[in-house]
Order: C-alpha cells, then structure tokens, then sequence
C-alpha cells in the first residue's frame, strides 16, 4: 500500500528534520514543498513581497503532481509543506487517497529558540506570528495526526513513527 505522509506545521516547527528522518529510516523518496514554488514566487519571496493564495495554488499543485508521479509508481513518500489552511491541505490531498498529514506542534518560544541556531535561513519573528495566526489546524475528517514536537530529535522521530504506524525498514 502506498503511503504519503506530508509534514506540516509553521516554518521552525521541525518539518525538514523530521521528514529527513522519517525517508531515511523508511527507504522512502523525500521532496521539500518550498522546492516547487514556481520561478514567480521565488522571485516575489526574494522581493520580501508575502505571496497570496492565488501564487500559492500553481505551487500547491506541483506538489500534489510530485505525489501523484509516486503514486503511479506504487512508491511511498515525505513531503514537507507547511500547509497551513485547510484549503491548502484540499490541493494536495485532491485525487490521492495515499496522502496523510503529520502535524508538528510545539510552543513558539521553543520554535523562536531553535531557530536561533538554524543555520543559512533567516526568519524574521513577524513571519512565525503570521504562520501561528493563520494556521488551520486539523479537522477530525482530514486523514493524519499530531505530534509534539518538544523532545529531542531521537524521541519526535519515534512519536512520528508511532503516531503513524510505521516500522522502519529492517527493525
Ligand atoms: N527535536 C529537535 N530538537 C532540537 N532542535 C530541533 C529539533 N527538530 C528540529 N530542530 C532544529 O530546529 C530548527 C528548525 O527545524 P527545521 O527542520 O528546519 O524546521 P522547518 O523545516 O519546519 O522550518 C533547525 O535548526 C533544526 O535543526
Ligand atoms: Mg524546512
């Protein structure tokens, strides 16, 4: 059965960590959302200008092709997307029953403090105070599952795996 977990949450909540952890453990292909944003978004985001919902749908769309091509392929996968709305989540899932969510939540003073140490990626600390405002978290319909992220990185991939079901390869 094909399984397709994409890792959500604020940016600095811990999705590209997790999801490294979760395609190594797994064998499974991993793709990072913010890698398909279409050279018009790069170009705003690097403009400092905030993208609105209709820059995001072409992206969000990508995303859900990359998911479908995997699908097709009878391969499972992680994705990261911060997925912030329900309507984003909409997008993605569209057409792919593989897909589940995995929400990462933690406190935002401990998100603020890790951040501090994320090397080469600035956040200024208005964006994760917009990220917190507009999130959506999710709905008991919507396929997936929340977990906390506070411990360490060792114990947040055990709780994703848990959460999920999934027993890495060769345990
Ligand atoms: N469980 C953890 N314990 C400590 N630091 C963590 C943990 N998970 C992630 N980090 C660190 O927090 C920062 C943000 O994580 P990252 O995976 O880049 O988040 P995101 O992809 O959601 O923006 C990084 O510096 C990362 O190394
Ligand atoms: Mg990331």
């Amino acid at each position: 059965m094909v399984d397709t977990v994409i890792v959500m949450g604020v940016s600095g909540a811990g999705k590209t960590t997790v999801a490294e952890d979760l395609a190594r453990v797994m064998g499974w292909p991993m793709a990072e959302g913010d890698d398909f944003h279409p050279p018009a978004n790069v170009a705003k985001m690097h403009e400092g200008q905030p993208l609105n919902d209709e820059d995001r749908w072409p992206w969000l769309r990508s995303i859900a092709d990359w998911i479908g091509q995997r699908e097709a392929e009878g391969q499972s996968s992680v994705v990261t997307c911060s997925a912030l709305k329900r309507s984003y989540r909409d997008v993605l899932r569209d057409g792919h029953p593989s897909v589940r969510f995995c929400h990462l939540i933690t406190g935002i003073g401990l998100i603020r403090g890790r951040m501090e140490h994320r090397k080469g990626h600035y956040m200024p600390p208005s964006l994760l105070e917009s990220q917190v405002a507009t999130l959506e978290p999710l709905e008991p319909d919507e396929n997936g599952v929340v977990v906390d992220v506070s411990g360490t990185e060792q114990e947040v991939l055990q709780a994703v795996l848990k959460a999920l079901g999934l027993t890495p390869v060769g345990s």
